[in-house]
C-alpha cells in the first residue's frame, strides 16, 4: 500500500489517476487546416499535455492529492516535472525505452482545436503494472481513467474487483467503449458529442437521464458555452459559463474535471462543484497550452473573489 497521506485535500479516499501523459506540440493556425490544403502556422510551443496528465494537474492544483499512474518514455522528463511541480504524487508513473505519448495540436484564431494523437507510451500499459498499481489501493478509494491508454478494459475489470470507485471520461470515443463493463461505472464525464454517442439522444436533459438510468450512475455532461450539468440520486444540477477571452480552449474539460471532482469528493455540494469548475475553465481558456494553463485554486478565488 502507499503510505503517503491522502488527506491533503480533506479526503479519507486515496484518488488514482490512471491516465496519458503526452508531449503537446501546438500549432497556432489561421484556420483548422481543410482535406487536400496546405496553411503555414504563426508559432509553435511544445507543452505538456494528456487528458491524465491534464486531469491530474487541475485535481493536484484544485488541492487534492492525486496520485498519477502512467507511462513516459525517455523524453518524458518534462511530463513528470509539471506534474511534480503541480502537486501530484508520481511514484507510480514508469519511464520506458522510446517515445511518450505525443499530441499534433492546431489551435485557430477563435481558440477551437484539433489534435492527432500517437500513443507512444501510453499504449504500453500492460497487465502487470495494472495488477501492480492497482494493489496499492483500496476499497473505496477512487480511479479516473480516460480512453488515451491500452488495456482500458482489463484496467475497469481490475479496478471494479478491487472496490474503486470509477470516474469515467471515455474520451476520444470509440464504438468499441460501448461493449466495455460500463456498469462498473459511478460517475461518467462525458460532453454533449460523447453523452449523445453512449446515450443515442440529443438533448442534455435527455443524455443524462438515458446514462443515469441504463448504469445506475452519476454523470457530469459539459455543455460548452451552454455550462454543465450534473445529476445522481439526489437530483440534477445545471450551471453556465463565465464570459472571457477565449484564447485556447484546449484542456478547458480537463480542468473541469479535476475542479469538478476535487470539491465533489471532499463533500462540497455538487452546486458548488460546478461553479468552481466553471471558474477555473473559464481561466483555462483564456490562456494557451492545456497543462500550463489550469490554474491554482488561489488564482480562480482570487479572479472571482470567493473563499471557496
Ligand atoms: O484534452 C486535451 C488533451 O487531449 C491534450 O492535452 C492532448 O494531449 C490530448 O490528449
Amino acid at each position: 500500500m502507499l503510505s503517503a497521506s491522502s488527506t491533503k485535500g480533506g479526503l479519507a479516499m486515496k484518488l488514482l489517476n490512471f491516465g496519458a501523459l503526452n508531449i503537446d506540440v501546438v500549432y497556432q493556425v489561421d484556420h483548422l487546416v481543410l482535406p487536400g490544403e496546405t496553411i503555414s502556422s504563426t508559432s509553435r510551443e511544445t507543452n505538456c499535455g494528456g487528458k491524465g496528465l491534464n486531469q491530474s494537474v487541475a485535481l493536484a492544483r484544485a488541492g487534492a492529492q492525486v496520485f498519477h499512474a502512467g507511462m513516459v518514455g525517455e523524453d518524458g522528463g518534462m511530463l513528470l516535472e509539471l506534474l511534480g511541480e503541480a502537486g501530484a504524487d508520481t511514484s507510480l508513473v514508469r519511464e520506458v525505452p522510446g517515445g511518450s505519448g505525443q499530441a499534433i495540436i492546431q489551435v485557430d484564431r477563435r481558440g477551437e482545436n484539433s489534435i492527432i494523437l500517437y500513443g507512444g507510451a501510453n499504449q504500453r500499459i500492460d497487465e502487470p503494472y495494472i495488477d501492480e498499481v492497482i494493489s496499492q489501493f483500496e476499497e473505496g478509494d477512487c480511479i479516473f481513467l480516460q480512453n488515451e491508454i491500452s488495456n482500458l478494459r482489463y484496467l475497469m475489470e481490475r479496478a471494479h474487483e478491487a472496490g474503486l470507485r470509477l470516474i469515467f471520461n471515455p474520451s476520444p470515443f470509440e464504438k468499441c467503449l460501448l461493449s466495455y463493463p460500463l456498469d462498473y461505472v459511478d460517475y461518467f464525464v462525458v460532453n454533449e458529442v460523447e453523452g449523445h454517442q453512449f446515450s443515442g439522444k440529443t438533448e442534455p436533459e435527455e443524455i443524462l437521464k438515458t446514462l443515469m438510468d441504463r448504469h445506475q450512475t452519476a454523470v457530469l455532461l459539459t455543455l460548452g458555452k451552454e455550462g454543465a450539468l450534473y445529476g445522481d440520486d439526489t437530483g440534477t444540477v445545471r450551471h453556465g459559463i463565465y464570459q472571457s477571452e477565449v484564447v485556447d480552449t484546449t484542456g478547458a474539460g480537463d480542468t473541469f474535471t479535476g475542479f469538478f471532482f476535487s470539491a465533489l469528493l471532499s463533500g462540497q455540494p455538487p452546486q458548488d462543484a460546478l461553479r468552481l469548475a466553471s471558474q477555473a475553465s473559464c481561466i483555462t481558456v483564456s490562456r494557451p497550452g492545456a497543462a500550463p494553463s489550469i490554474p491554482t485554486l488561489a488564482e480562480v478565488r482570487e479572479r472571482f473573489h470567493t473563499e471557496r
